[in-house]
């Protein structure tokens, strides 16, 4: 059965602080620690690259979840493995090969997740299932924090959990206290949240909160 993993995005954090940021989020129990990466091609900003990961991990000890909202994330990959990358994820639309560059993602020793805009069908990722080690579905277009979550989205979570139950189920844009029953009943278990819990009142009971959602829809769906 996939655990809760929550991924608070940095990108609502003071990237003048990056590493106290990523600090802090680990002292309120966060998981994973979600960093976008943007190139300025695949989406309208630019934030972060190699570099800065790299900086980032002489400072903590931490699993990095690496979304590439890049043009051509096959570049990058070596790059963000050397740097200390945990997993690499990449965007259905911006590769031709996305089975190849699993492999070379693979072979650098990341993770690799396959991530899907909300206008791209899931059939375009459902054969790579038994081949990633995690699948993202955006919940906004990808590029800015703090925007509105999109739950037309949310059935592509269903149709995947149904096909994969052990896959980890990524849910990425406007999530927030209103919507986490809906990502976890349709079976996401990886969370990711900027706005919702940078600036929650409460972050660690945030980030626990999503945490215990997902797990007790997961025991649900393992029973199913
Ligand atoms: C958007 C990014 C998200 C964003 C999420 O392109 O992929 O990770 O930071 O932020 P919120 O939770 O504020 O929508
Ligand atoms: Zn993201």
């Amino acid at each position: 059965m996939p655990i809760a993993k929550i991924s608070p995005s940095l990108l609502s954090g003071d990237f003048g602080i990056l590493a106290a940021e990523c600090k802090r989020m680990v002292s309120h129990g966060a998981d994973w620690l979600h960093m976008d990466v943007m190139d300025g091609h695949f989406v309208p900003n630019i934030t972060i690259g190699a570099p800065v990961i790299s900086c980032l991990t002489k400072h903590l000890d931490a699993f990095l979840d690496c979304h590439m909202m890049v043009s051509h994330p096959e570049k990058w990959v070596d790059d963000f493995a050397k740097a200390g990358a945990s997993l690499y994820c990449f965007h259905i639309e911006a590769t031709q090969n996305a089975s190849a560059l699993i492999d070379q993602i693979h072979a650098a020793g990341m993770k690799a997740g396959v991530a899907v805009k909300p206008k791209t069908p899931i059939s375009t990722v459902m054969d790579l299932g038994d081949k990633m080690d995690m699948c993202l579905v955006m919940t906004v277009e990808p590029g800015f924090g703090g925007q509105r979550f999109m739950a037309e989205c949310i059935p592509k979570v269903k149709e995947l959990r149904a096909k994969f139950p052990n896959l980890d189920i990524e849910v990425d844009g406007g999530i927030a206290m209103e919507n986490i029953d809906a990502a976890a009943e349709a079976g996401a278990n990886v969370i990711v949240a900027g706005t919702s819990i940078f600036k929650a009142d409460d972050i660690t009971g945030t980030i626990e909160t999503f945490r215990n959602k997902v797990n007790s829809e997961q025991a649900l769906l393992a029973k199913k």
